[in-house]
């Protein structure tokens, strides 16, 4: 069984995804602790809901010293055993220092087809610049903010008439499919980083193409006929 820490500072639903999957038997990983950064954290209530230890490490405690912080975290990462460390809406950029010491046992979900639209507000991003398909990404994190070899994404479609709110919830629901998988891929060793690719052993096959507008346009239809 892996061990794996979440860090949280909000809702926590994708932590929540992550407590669903290992509830069931054949999950091969286990959830030693949440940790939040920000006492209000609304997944601290869910978390404890589910009898997981939960611990704040306030970062105002801390003043401007980041690293004291990270000091402070990682201890208690270690202290609890934990093998991977799971961003789940941790809104605290970490340094140089706890990335390293966590090198590829450190993993964030990010609400965007990476590399685009890293960093805050990626849904309304995605919507000014017309893209057809957003999405979300899994991927092991590196100093550079959403950055870092990518071990899944998932892509959906951006309707004509999305708010940022609507696409936020579709993608949202990708998020909570692939966040559980990464885990559980990377607690069955099937996945590897070389030379800052990841490559998966025994990955599925993914459906080959997706169309936005969909594959029966107008302009489908005239091309199949010739
Ligand atoms: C998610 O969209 C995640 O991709 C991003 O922050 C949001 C956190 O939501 N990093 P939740 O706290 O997991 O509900």
């Amino acid at each position: 069984m892996l061990k794996i820490g979440i860090l949280i500072s909000g809702r926590g639903s994708n932590m929540q995804a992550l407590i669903d999957a290992a509830r069931q038997k054949d999950f091969p990983a286990q959830i030693a602790c949440v940790i939040a950064n920000d006492p209000d954290a609304k997944g601290l209530e869910r978390a404890q809901a589910a009898n997981i230890p939960t611990s704040v490490i306030n970062h105002k405690d801390f003043g401007k010293d980041r690293q004291k912080f990270e000091q402070v975290l990682d201890a208690k990462l270690v202290e609890a055993g934990v093998q991977l460390v799971c961003l789940a809406g941790f809104m605290r950029l970490l340094t140089p220092w706890f990335v390293d010491r966590w090198r590829d046992r450190l993993i964030n979900i990010h609400p965007s087809l990476l590399p685009a639209f890293p960093g805050l507000h990626t849904h309304q991003a995605a919507i000014d610049y017309g893209v057809k398909f957003a999405g979300c990404t899994v991927h092991f994190v590196r100093a550079e903010m959403d950055h870092g070899p990518i071990i899944i994404q998932a892509a959906v479609p951006v309707l004509s008439d999305d708010t940022a709110d609507a696409l936020a919830a579709r993608i949202l629901e990708a998020e909570h499919k692939i966040y559980p998988q990464a885990v559980r891929l990377i607690a069955e060793n099937r996945v590897n980083v070389m030379d800052e690719r990841v490559f998966i052993t025994n990955a599925g096959a993914p459906p080959q193409i997706a169309y936005n507008p969909a594959d029966g346009s107008p302009l489908a239809k005239s091309a199949a006929a010739q």
